[in-house]
């Protein structure tokens, strides 16, 4: 059986990844406006892999005999002035949801509910590459500058991404 604070604690979190998976979805949406569809497709991707973990969280609470509240998502940042723009936005909302989910994991101790501990601790290691992967992306963007070449090299790269 879970708490109540720790039932509110992860429908929080259950809440956070639907915003994250609308977010990405949105930055999908941008960079297919800007003719980028190597960088869409990977958004795209990363928009259904935050539903398997909104999925995840979900079963977790049902499972323990607690109950989800979903909320309303708000409307996700539709511009960007760039790609390494679109991109940094989407390594904060990494950097964000990993501290998150450390907070999580920390309750899960705290409240001595191992089971919520345990489960999130595949989170943790998640995170490890989730900012890893978006961080990759950044620093090649970085490294591209102003070459308009290199950025189509790495769109065409990024349109190889499978499926999660
Ligand atoms: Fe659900 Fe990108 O972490």
């Amino acid at each position: 059986m879970l708490s109540s604070k720790v039932e509110k604690a992860i429908n929080k979190q259950i809440h956070h990844e639907f915003t994250t998976s609308y977010a990405y979805l949105a930055l999908s949406a941008w960079f297919a406006s800007q003719n980028l569809p190597g960088f869409a497709h990977w958004m795209r991707v990363q928009h259904q892999e935050e539903l398997t973990h909104a999925a995840k969280l979900f079963e977790f609470v049902v499972d323990r005999g607690g109950r989800v509240e979903l909320e309303a998502l708000g409307k996700p940042q539709a511009d960007y002035s760039s790609p390494k723009d679109a991109i940094s936005a989407a390594l904060k909302l990494e950097q964000t949801t990993t501290a998150l989910i450390n907070n999580l994991y920390g309750l899960g101790a705290e409240e001595k509910d191992y089971a919520t501990h345990s489960r999130l601790q595949w989170f943790v290691d998640e995170q490890v590459e989730e900012e890893k992967n978006v961080g990759e992306i950044l620093a090649m963007l970085k490294m591209a500058g102003d070459s308009k070449g290199t950025l189509l090299m790495l769109d065409h790269k990024l349109a190889k991404r499978g499926k999660s």
